[in-house]
């Protein structure tokens, strides 16, 4: 069958506004959305930006908007959209557009360096590992299946408006450390977040789960922040 696909073009080197370019591509219905734009690139417009790499949902790349929701071109098909056969792709929004669905990441990232997204420990190196009990590991894996999409961040409502919320990436990331027993400085990374551009710029709005390819319950992680700080604040 052929499928019609209206793709956002923008390269502001040579263009003043965006626009949708209409390519037809001849599919499957169990071929991937990202299959749809690798054939649109290899057989029919090699100018066309976006970005992509293993193809199976593990590095996070293909994060743009599809049909009017954020998802990973990789885990979509062609059979999963009840349009007709029409697709309409667009770049992640909140980010700055470099080229088509090609966007400027840059601020995603720093956000999540700014949470020091790595264990901090005190004391001596141990001879082996860091032991972690079964049970700190099963609370904190929901967040370890985090791929940096940009998909939970770039859905977030809040991040829409407010340019300096942490976004519900960094604060997944956040957690991940928080929770982890192994973490010796818990009190200052929840201090740190305890104001309107950290968790409590979140507002429950659920946009972040609901879009999250990896299935993780991203507010819910972020109510275990909320709530250890309040924790904290009473027992001051
Ligand atoms: S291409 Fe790697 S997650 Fe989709």
């Amino acid at each position: 069958m052929d499928c019609t696909f209206a793709v956002y073009r923008f390269d502001p080197a040579v263009d003043r506004k965006g626009r949708y370019q209409r390519y037809v591509v001849p599919a499957e219905s169990g071929d991937k959305v990202l299959d749809c734009l690798n054939r649109i690139r290899w057989e029919q417009d090699p100018t066309l930006a976006f970005r992509a790499s293993c193809a199976h949902g593990i590095c996070g790349s293909d994060a743009m908007v599809i049909n009017g929701r954020v998802a990973l071109a990789c885990q979509k098909l062609v059979r999963d959209f009840n349009t007709a056969n029409h697709f309409v792709i667009e770049p992640l929004p909140v980010f700055q557009v470099i080229k088509d669905l090609v966007v400027d990441l840059r601020p995603f990232f720093e956000k999540h360096r700014a949470v020091r997204p790595h264990l901090v420990t005190n004391g001596a190196h141990p001879e082996k590992e860091r032991r972690q009990s079964a049970e700190n590991q099963q609370f904190i894996e929901p967040a370890l299946r985090c791929i940096l999409c940009a998909a939970c961040t770039a859905s977030c409502p809040i991040t829409r408006v407010n340019p300096n919320y942490l976004g519900p990436a960094a604060l997944l990331r956040a957690f991940r450390y928080i929770c982890d027993a192994r973490d010796a400085i818990t009190l200052e990374r929840l201090r740190k977040l305890d104001d309107e551009d950290g968790i409590w710029g979140c507002e429950t709005m659920w946009w972040c789960t609901e879009v999250c390819p990896k299935g993780i319950p991203v507010t819910k992680c972020l109510g275990q922040i909320k709530r250890l700080l309040k924790k904290e604040d009473s027992s001051d």
